[in-house]
């Protein structure tokens, strides 16, 4: 796919039907952020909200994630960008399939190359495999940096992973705090 410019890029999306996920949406959920960002979240895909909203994290998680963003001083109005691995809501919430990924991803690439993120950060393990590695260990390896392309990624606990099970709210608050420290070393105007 060649490379489309922010304006080209979002209508594309918009109007996609790349994959069946079209069929049942309300709302393409692009992204939401400065584009200038110099970091960028990325979560699975849009939820019920979501789709009713066409913004992604406005659900329940979404509330979580902007609190615990909050504590590291990053906002989706003022410094990051979020975005998903696919854009439209997957049925029931089930994980998206690989053939959804597949057919949503270029949408991504293209976000990345127009951001230029210097920190990319997975939300939840379905995103740390696609971005980070196929054979990423949530459990094991959330809050390690790894460079991927010259960008600094790291993967969180998805805020829904931290609804179900609070009892690993600690550990997420210390990946904040190393992901704060890795804003500090790489960024030029993010705090
Ligand atoms: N979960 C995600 O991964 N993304 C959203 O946008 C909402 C919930
Ligand atoms: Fe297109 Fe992605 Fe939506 Fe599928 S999920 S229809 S590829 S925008």
């Amino acid at each position: 796919m060649a490379m489309l410019n922010w304006d080209e890029l979002e209508k594309q999306c918009m109007s996609c039907r790349k994959c069946s996920l079209c069929e049942e949406r309300t709302n393409v959920v692009f992204g939401v952020g400065p584009r200038d960002a110099e970091v960028l979240f990325i979560g699975e895909g849009p939820g019920e909200n979501e789709d009713l909203q066409g913004e992604p994290f406005v659900g329940r998680a979404g509330k979580l994630l902007d609190d615990m963003l909050e504590i590291i001083d990053l906002s989706r109005k003022k410094n990051i960008y979020i975005a998903n691995m696919v854009k439209c809501r997957p049925p029931k919430n089930r994980d998206p399939l690989n053939t959804e990924q597949d057919a949503c991803i270029d949408y991504l690439r293209n976000q990345v190359a127009l951001i230029k993120p210097k920190i990319i950060v997975c939300l939840g393990r379905i995103s740390a495999m696609r971005v980070i590695k196929e054979d990423f260990k949530i459990t094991q390896e959330h809050g390690k940096w790894f460079e991927k392309n010259g960008v600094w990624t790291m993967a969180l606990y998805h805020p829904a992973a931290l609804l179900r099970d609070p009892r690993r709210k600690p550990e997420a608050f210390e990946d904040l705090k190393i992901l704060q420290a890795k804003i500090r070393e790489v960024c030029e105007h993010t705090y």
